[in-house]
């Protein structure tokens, strides 16, 4: 196992997209930021150094750190963010995890441009569970807007359901041909005929679920989230922002002239004036034959993508999705569950807080997001120091409601109260707690699918449905054999999903919803995981060069 040193130096850039320039925070000035790659059993040591006004933290999106919560990077969470001209290690090293992952900045909105690729290769002696691919390329899509980042916020902090529509989706930070004015900035992918090829794709877009594909090729899917699953065949898959998928794309042996277009668009269920634009890449078969240059007028085929709603493409996919469960991969589902929670997870409105600006339905509320019906307030302090130290008193309280486990009518539609409240609140768990977490899409307000995501653990998702949860029946179809095991799951509009994990990894671990927006209106909640009685199931104590607030 090596230890491998990155330098990350926070700056400006100039960067031009559709025309437009705009000075953007970057690392390093790149846009998006540099690849991390390393091996299962390395450590890794991010030295961030900023330079720029604003604040600063960055997570390792999926990375499990296990011990080594003070290393995660949700500002306000497991630390004070990073101040101008101040700078901070990240040090963890990876454990049991080899895949797809990626980092982002974990303050206001800041990872719409602060983002790349986490890629974990398996250990020297370790092989992929499918055959060795002949190249393997990262994708990541994300989002521009021609205007600044802090104007976005603002439009969508206070126009409340007025969903902030982005200018374009990027594939490794470009939007492709098909937008005005940015033929120049598409991605090519040159690619030899009969090889196969690995793409690790990632959503890291803000606020949109995205379907993608490749004209006339198909795709094997082979890993989720950074944990390999049973590789099934499909034209289009479907991501989340915050999830990642690796998938195999053989080239085809007698299309040596001709181009294909890669493409991207949204996947929202419900109505919405979300921006239809689709993000264009092109994959370029490099080995030019003269025998076959009549197909050169199969140039720039397209994708067929599924229409903007289409659910049922969206369960049968998410339906395809198993764990490997294999002797060397194994599904360690568990079986027992010690606690059982009910959250709701849905749109509604908060009373205003002081000092902020409130321009909700009535001018005493806000538009807000919630959890249980709590709007999560993120203190001023990080809540790991908090707990470490035993300084919870004002920061935080440990009374996250739960709700009762019995059928109710959660998405009928007329709802009787969607105001929440505001607070601060975390589950507190023992060790080796062993649980079950049902999650309720309640679609008062809006109707999009949350994109849940867990720091600190992966859990494995045994059951989703449509309509209510139902307590007394659908318990018996859970999958305890197969589920599928990841970081980021969708909860459905007017659905549920089903989660179990282990809270074998003590420390304070946000669970929000990967869309920013709905993160920003206070999605939200942590949970609080206590040590156990062995030295290697205790938080280490605080880097010295831990941020201050
Ligand atoms: Cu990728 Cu808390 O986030």
């Amino acid at each position: 196992d090596t230890t491998r040193h990155y330098r990350f130096d926070i700056r400006y850039e100039n960067v031009t997209r559709l025309c437009h320039t705009k000075s953007v925070i970057t690392v390093n000035g790149q846009f998006p930021g540099p690849r991390i790659v390393a091996r299962e059993g390395d450590r890794l040591l991010i030295k961030v150094v900023n330079h720029v006004p604003n604040n600063i933290s960055i997570h390792w999106h999926g990375i499990r750190q296990l011990q080594s919560g003070w290393a995660d990077g949700p500002a306000y969470v497991t630390q004070c963010p990073i101040q101008t001209g101040q700078s901070y290690v990240y040090n963890y090293t990876i454990k049991g995890q080899r895949g797809t992952l990626f980092w982002h900045a974990h303050i206001s909105w800041l990872r719409s441009t602060i983002y790349g690729p986490l890629i974990i290769l398996p250990r020297h002696n370790s092989q992929y569970p499918f055959a060795k691919p002949h190249k393997e390329v990262p994708i990541i899509f994300g989002e521009w807007w021609n205007s600044d980042t802090e104007a976005v916020i603002t439009q969508a902090m206070q126009n409340g359901g007025g969903p902030n529509v982005s200018d374009a989706y990027t594939i490794n930070g470009l939007p492709g041909p098909l937008y005005n004015c940015s033929a120049k900035d598409t991605f090519k992918l040159k690619v030899k005929p009969g090889k196969t090829y690995l793409l690790r794709l990632i959503n890291a877009a803000l606020n949109d679920e995205l379907f993608f594909g490749i004209a006339n090729h198909t795709l094997t899917v082979v890993e989720a989230d950074a944990v390999y699953v049973k590789p099934f065949v499909t034209n289009i898959i479907l991501i989340a922002p915050g999830q990642t998928t690796n998938v195999l794309l053989k080239t085809k042996l007698h299309y040596p002239n001709a181009t294909f277009l890669m493409s991207a668009r949204p996947y929202v269920t419900g109505l919405g004036t979300f921006d239809n634009s689709t993000v264009a890449g092109i994959l370029e078969y490099k080995t030019p034959s003269k025998a076959h240059k009549t197909l050169k007028n199969l140039q720039l085929l397209k994708p067929v993508l599924p229409v903007l709603n289409d659910t049922s493409f969206a369960t049968k996919f998410a339906n395809k999705m198993r764990s490997l469960a294999s002797a060397k991969f194994p599904a360690n589902v568990p079986q027992k569950v010690d606690r059982h929670f009910f959250f709701t997870v849905g749109l509604g409105t908060s009373p205003c807080q002081n000092n902020q600006t409130c321009q909700g339905p009535t001018n005493a509320t806000k538009f807000a997001a919630a959890v249980n019906n709590v709007s999560f307030i993120l203190p001023t302090t990080a809540l790991l120091q908090s707990h470490f130290f035993g300084q919870s008193n004002g920061i935080y309280s440990p009374n996250f409601p739960n709700s009762p486990l019995i059928p109710f009518n959660y998405t009928g539609t007329a709802p009787n109260n969607t105001m929440v409240s505001n607070g601060t609140k975390v589950v507190v768990l023992p060790f080796n707690t062993s649980v079950e977490l049902v999650m309720q899409g309640t679609s008062i307000l809006g109707a999009e699918s949350h994109p849940l995501h867990l720091h600190g653990f992966n859990f494995f998702v045994v059951g989703q449905g449509f309509g209510n949860y139902n307590p007394n029946k659908d318990p018996a179809n859970f999958n305890l054999v197969d589920p599928v095991e990841r970081n980021t799951i969708g909860v459905p509009s007017g659905g549920w999903v089903a989660i179990r994990f282990l809270a074998d990894n003590p420390g304070v671990w946000f669970m929000h919803c990967h869309l920013e927006v709905h993160t920003s209106w206070g999605l939200r909640m942590a949970w609080v995981v206590l040590d156990g009685k062995l030295p290697n199931q205790k938080l280490f104590p605080p880097p010295a060069d831990l941020p201050k607030c």
